[in-house]
């Protein structure tokens, strides 16, 4: 029986199939998995009574629009979620000029914090530049906005690949 024993072993040790196999994924320490919370564009939190911000847009006809918001919401949606004329074609992440506003007040303009690289970016592609320019997506209403007056262009301009292919 010594003999079948050993057998069996030296037939287990050339067997790599019956070897405990050890992944690379099995050497890596544990890592968690966390997820941040999911925002959805158009949708507004609703202002808490007591601390409703003002917000105004001119349309393109001159028209106001008036809301009363939570501080947090961008102009972006404040605008979608009101069926006002703004396209956000990016979704609002700062790779487009669509949701392109105009701050009326000079003094509020300097309240809003500083645009990005990325806004200026785009803000440089934004039909209809001025000084008190932002991207709608990137400007959130808190506190010191309370009042804001903001003015839709004319025009916005939307660069795709389609605009640059020969016709
Ligand atoms: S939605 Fe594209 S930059 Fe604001």
């Amino acid at each position: 029986m010594p003999f079948a024993r050993a057998l069996v072993a030296a037939a287990v040790r050339q067997t790599s199939y019956l070897r405990p196999i050890v992944t690379r994924s099995a050497l890596l320490p544990r890592r968690s998995f966390a997820v941040s919370a999911v925002t959805r564009h158009n949708e507004l939190t609703p202002p808490k009574p007591g601390e409703e911000l003002k917000i105004t847009f001119v349309d393109k006809e001159g028209e106001r629009h008036t809301f009363e918001v939570a501080e947090g919401d961008n102009l972006l949606d404040i605008a979608q979620a009101n069926d006002l004329e703004m396209e956000g074609a990016c979704g609002g992440s700062a790779a487009c000029s669509t949701c392109h506003v105009v701050v009326e007040d000079e003094d509020m303009y300097d309240k809003i914090p500083e645009p990005s690289d990325d806004e200026n970016d785009m803000l440089d592609l934004a039909f209809g530049l001025t000084e008190t320019s932002r991207l709608g997506c990137q400007v959130k209403m808190s506190k010191e906005l309370d009042g804001l007056v903001v003015r839709l262009p004319s025009m916005t301009r939307n660069l795709q690949s389609s605009d640059f292919s020969k016709k």
